[in-house]
């Protein structure tokens, strides 16, 4: 490629792919790579899912934008299914994950003022990720994304992930806590579990709720299916205040959505938060039909049968390194041994065995396929995985 104007903000891989289609990525010439990235668990119904494409362009054609100065249908109809699948009461509609997550750390803001509180904190994990705009790249952990930028440091606290006993110490020591902020799994930050499966959301919400701060979680990353349920707090009897999601909500298509419940509803109010864009015909109508597509519960299903499938096969075929994996659903986590340089993994991946997968927390390999991938492609997937990890062990 010859002078690029775009800012680099990312090191791309140098490949260009020009057609998707369900689990596969196409380039110019036709090459076909088998995608278990998903655009970053976005397209987890695949690329250019044919109902999805359809609503597209059955919208473009009537109407696509009006503004929130309006009446618009499609979002009053996302709206209410998606609250529904979620639990939630009211949703407020924005165009990404880091927007939907700002939405939400301004409520926990706004439930400060109400409170009288001066200088509120939010209580956030290590290892967490929440976006990029200052006040959640503020709550993110990743020294390097936060580098420079005059981070709002004061108003967060940071507790190791899912620690019980650092948050209940926090609380003791401050008494102007508005809320917690978390992801049920944490994606960028190496897909981490709780040790204790979800039951540790159950815990975090009694503490909320002794301590009267919103409990809030980030399912941009877990939501809308991907890892078996249609957000991964279901797996729990707990039930957040503040619920956010983005990425497989529009499956491509770029929507996130910021949902409240109980004493987290009614904060916003007509003027105190807004989006031009948030919420229009056209997203709203691909949020409903991706609704549509997951609501039977089958793709879920499918994603939790391939996804133990594919952990339990990469465990056995792996064992002489002694791989561990994690994860739920299609949010995969392959725990490669600390010592080894995995760097060239993913470029081994996608040149010798034309597969697309992640490297996080330098040594887990993170797989996000679609939730409706096929046994024989989950096969595929494992085999070119197996030889790709298999190469990497004779670089060691
Ligand atoms: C858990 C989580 N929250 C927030 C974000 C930010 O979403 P977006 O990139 O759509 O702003 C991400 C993106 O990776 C994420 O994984």
């Amino acid at each position: 490629m010859t002078h690029s104007y775009l800012m680099p903000t990312y090191t791309r891989q140098p490949i260009t792919f020009t057609r998707g289609e369900g689990s596969w990525l196409y380039t110019e010439d036709n090459t076909a790579y088998l995608d278990a990235l998903t655009g970053i668990a976005v397209c987890g119904l695949g690329h250019c899912h044919p109902e999805i494409t359809k609503a597209i362009q059955e919208q473009a054609q009537t109407l696509i934008h009006t503004s929130n100065l309006f009446g618009i249908e499609w979002q009053e109809r996302a709206g209410a299914v998606l609250c529904q699948a979620a639990g939630m009461d009211n949703v407020f509609f924005a165009n990404s994950g880091a927007e939907a997550n700002e939405a939400a750390l301004k409520l926990a803001r706004l439930y400060a003022h109400n409170k009288g509180f001066k200088r509120p904190k939010v209580i956030v994990m290590e290892k967490s990720f929440h976006g990029r705009t200052l006040l959640t790249v503020s709550a993110t952990a990743n020294p390097k994304a936060r580098e420079g930028f005059f981070t709002l440091d004061d108003d967060f606290i940071r507790v190791p992930f899912g620690d019980i006993d650092a948050i209940k110490q926090a609380a003791a020591n401050n008494d102007e806590i508005a809320a917690i902020l978390l992801e049920p799994i944490q994606g960028e930050g190496g897909l981490n579990d709780a040790a204790n499966g979800f039951e540790f959301l159950e815990q975090i919400q009694d503490i909320c709720n002794a301590n009267d701060w919103l409990f809030m979680l980030d399912e941009v990353q877990t939501g809308n299916g991907r890892t078996g349920k249609y957000f991964a707090y279901q797996y729990s009897s707990a039930k957040p205040d503040v619920l956010t999601t983005a990425k497989g909500l529009g499956n491509g298509f770029p929507v996130g959505a910021c949902m409240v419940r109980g004493r987290a509803n009614g904060l916003f109010g007509a003027g105190s938060h807004g989006s031009t864009y948030g919420g229009t015909p056209l997203a709203s109508r691909v949020v409903y039909s991706v609704y549509e597509q997951l609501k039977d519960g089958t793709v879920m299903q499918n994603a939790v049968q391939e996804g133990d499938f594919i952990r339990q096969s990469l465990t056995e075929k792996l064992a002489e390194y002694h791989v561990t994996t994690r994860g739920h659903g299609m949010m995969i986590g392959i725990v490669l041994p600390s010592d080894w340089d995995c760097s060239t993994l993913v470029d081994t991946a996608r040149e010798q065995q034309k597969l697309i997968i992640n490297v996080v927390g330098g040594h887990v390999v993170r797989l996000l396929p679609p939730l409706n991938m096929s046994r024989s492609e989950s096969e595929q997937l494992i085999e070119r995985l197996v030889n790709a990890i298999q190469t990497l062990a004779k670089q060691q």
